[in-house]
């Protein structure tokens, strides 16, 4: 298949500006070279500067982690589009489940920030997937469901086939040393790709690459990436230290 690899590392709330230009630069070393397969790393807002200057030259790509879907205005607080570009951005995470549970982000809200982020010319990477309740109450399909209809409503990402990307992520796997297993991660993919094909069309959802999040490190990125629907990966905690994160771009 044509899509290529994108693995992602989202760095939180950690890491000073110091730390994130100095392991920014560290991770460009070591994935220098590395092909066929996409690089970003999305640190802090106050890092996104210094990370940008620290990349100069590396194919590694500065996404952040969040933003507003206004370009300006009394917003204390918050970031545009806009901003986010200016500041050397080409992707923003929109919807992390870490914003859905602790700061109210909803799929209206999601909406908005995937319009606004394209309509800024950055790529979006929209966050979905089920709590552990949802998966026991075998609602993960239809959640995943809602969550791709209502966050993608009336988006036609029409600037270039990988201005979006999807995040599979099951909460319960999130920084719980959980991973879905190959299989259950692959089901959820494949159901992914039917909802967007509905949505967006045969041609854009075969292009469209869908990550999968939760737990994810050296030891079973290969595994995961060996099925068919899963096109990458979205790291949290692996992805904090340069070597450990190399070690995952490097899966093949
Ligand atoms: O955005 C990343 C995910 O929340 C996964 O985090 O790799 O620490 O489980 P984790």
């Amino acid at each position: 298949d044509a899509r290529t690899p994108l693995i992602a590392g989202n760095w939180k709330m950690f890491k000073t500006p110091q730390e994130a230009a100095r392991d920014a630069a560290a991770l460009a070393e070591l994935v220098k070279g590395v092909e066929g397969v996409d690089v970003m790393i999305a640190p802090t807002f106050a890092c996104l500067v210094p990370v940008a200057q620290a990349l100069e030259g590396s194919a590694v790509a500065l996404g952040a982690q969040n933003m507003h879907w206004e370009t300006e205005g009394a917003y204390t607080g918050e970031l545009s589009g806009p901003m986010l570009k200016a500041a050397g951005c080409s992707h923003v995470i929109i919807g992390h489940s870490e914003r859905r549970q602790y700061f109210g982000e909803t799929d209206e809200t999601v909406n908005k920030k995937i319009k606004a982020a394209l309509e800024a010319g950055l790529k979006a990477v929209l966050c979905i997937g089920e709590t552990e309740e949802e998966r026991d109450q075998e609602k993960t399909l239809n959640v995943l469901d809602k969550q791709l209809k209502d966050g993608l409503k009336d988006i036609f990402p029409g600037s270039g086939e990988d201005a979006l990307v999807v995040a599979y992520e099951p909460v319960w796997a999130i920084g719980t040393g959980k991973t879905a297993t190959d299989d259950q991660a692959q089901e959820a993919h494949a159901f992914i790709r039917k909802v967007l094909a509905e949505l967006l069309g045969k041609d854009l959802a075969k292009s469209t690459r869908i990550l999968y999040g939760g737990s994810v490190k050296p030891a079973n990125i290969a595994a995961l990436m060996s099925k068919p629907d899963i096109d990458g990966g979205l790291v949290g905690g692996a992805s904090l230290d340069p070597e450990t994160f190399s070690q995952i771009v490097k899966f093949q």
